[in-house]
């Protein structure tokens, strides 16, 4: 839920809730994330987001104290909101930010849980600061949390941005607060050529306007990328690594984390690491959901592919994922004709079996938050393909071929392979429709693994 400031002041909370502050407040993913680690850890709470414009900080906090059991802050309000605290704790006093204020025993105390989020996504990925030499784009508040962490830890810190006067003011803020900090300031064009760590903290990236990158390339020794960005998923600033010798990681899992982390100074819940990870799973889901309608314009995901690719499976996950219903489409041929597809294929012959086909894809195509499982042969009619992107994202599932025969060892249910040279026929059709897969679809995901293959296919939308 999100409010104005008139209706927060009218606001009436049911049972304990926390507020997100920010402004102005956009599609925030925090009150979905609140409430799945609510339900992870048995909290019947409520999570709500606040627009509040800066000038009405003070009297937005005044209402919290009185209503609400905790508050997040982001943008622009985690510098101004601690003049209004009782205490803030050392971290975020150093990083002049807080984003996360218990009230406890009358008093409203400020915490920064970004830099917990910051650090346990670079642990998550096995990436130890120390001695590396490491290069922040990007001078704002979370290049701050960025910085200090790395700093901390031991990393030589190259700061870049367009404005070099705010580089070196982050700078000497690192050096006033953190003992022993390397830090050094250059302009884009001197950065130093062995960086190995690329932080990017800019919004430079972020939907709509996802092509953007801070930089044109990476500097050669880099070996993990890491952008602060979540939407999109896999930022330009990360397409540039190359995936042989560059790990990258977007700021999903920073995300997760930091909320995490303000649900335990609120009230004292601890998050096992696997609760993470499957929360985790879901945000992107959220997220992918959300970007098909607001990138793609699209309500539906539709997955085609080749007999045994992994439609049914990788959709009914997919559906569970992004909490859109899944229908396959066969399933639901069979279910309105009452008859099995191996049947009526022996009883009316293949071209009645397209025609019911044809006709069952325009109906489905009506629908609106679904994930639907095309048959094999469906996007062979042009028809067909025109139905189903009018309102959706049309995927294909490229998996490799010795997977799908394997996929198909045991299947009677495909009459088109009922030949006497089953893995001929499955050779020869595969060969003939590979191409129509790649041309009519949106894009295509490659994996042998289900699990893989899905991850590829949450993030790519
Ligand atoms: C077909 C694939 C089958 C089913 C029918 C025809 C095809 O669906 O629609 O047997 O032409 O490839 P699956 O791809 O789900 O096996």
């Amino acid at each position: 839920m999100l409010l104005s400031m008139e209706e927060f002041r009218v606001f009436e909370p049911k049972k304990t809730t926390y507020a997100l502050f920010g402004w102005p407040l956009g599609h925030t993913m925090s009150p979905a994330l609140h409430a799945q680690l609510f339900a992870a850890s048995g909290q019947d709470a409520d999570y709500i987001g606040v627009a509040v414009p800066p000038e009405a900080l003070a009297e937005a906090f005044t209402l919290a104290r009185q209503k609400l059991g905790g508050i997040n802050c982001t943008i622009p309000h985690k510098k101004a909101v601690i003049p209004l605290l009782d205490e803030v704790d050392a971290a975020a006093h150093d990083l002049c930010a807080v984003n996360t204020i218990a009230f406890r025993e009358g008093k409203a105390i400020g915490y920064n849980t970004d830099i917990l989020g910051v650090a346990e996504s670079l642990k998550r990925d096995g990436i130890t600061p120390r001695g590396k030499k490491a290069l922040l784009l990007g001078y704002g508040g979370a290049a701050s949390v960025i910085a200090h962490y790395c700093v901390s830890q031991g990393a030589h810190l190259t700061i870049t941005g367009r404005d070099m006067d705010k580089a070196a003011a982050l700078q000497k803020q690192l050096c006033d607060t953190v003992p022993g900090a390397q830090v050094s300031v250059f302009s884009r064009r001197h950065i130093p050529r062995d960086i190995q760590l690329v932080f990017n903290s800019t919004p430079v990236g972020m939907f709509p306007r996802e092509n953007a990158a801070p930089l044109h390339f990476l500097p050669h020794k880099t070996e993990y990328v890491f952008d602060a960005i979540y939407n999109p998923p896999v930022t330009a600033t990360m397409k540039l690594a190359n995936p042989r010798k560059t790990k990258t990681r977007d700021g999903l899992f920073m995300l997760v984390m930091q909320a995490a982390h303000a649900q335990t100074i609120w009230s004292g819940v601890q998050f096992e690491p696997a609760a993470c990870e499957t929360i985790l799973r879901r945000t992107y889901g959220q997220l992918a959901a959300k970007r098909l309608h607001d990138k793609h314009g699209k309500q539906n995901i539709v997955l085609c592919g080749f007999m045994g690719s992994g439609k049914t499976t990788i959709g009914r996950k997919l559906a569970r994922l992004t909490g859109l219903q899944f229908i396959d489409a066969d399933q639901y041929l069979e279910e309105r004709e009452g008859k099995k597809i191996p049947d009526i294929f022996a009883e009316r012959g293949e071209a009645y079996f397209r025609d019911r086909e044809s006709a069952y894809i325009r109906e489905l195509s009506q629908r609106s938050g679904i994930v639907l499982s095309l048959g094999g042969g469906a996007v062979l009619r042009e028809e067909n393909v025109h139905a189903v992107k009018q309102t959706g994202l049309l995927i294909h599932l490229d998996t490799p071929f010795y997977r799908i025969v394997k996929n198909l060892s045991h299947s009677v249910s495909r009459p088109l392979l009922n030949k006497p040279d089953k893995q001929a026929e499955t050779r020869r059709l595969y060969n003939a429709r590979k191409a129509i897969y790649h041309r009519v679809s949106d894009f295509s995901v490659r994996s042998p693994k289900i699990s893989e293959t899905l991850e590829q296919l949450v993030k790519s939308i």
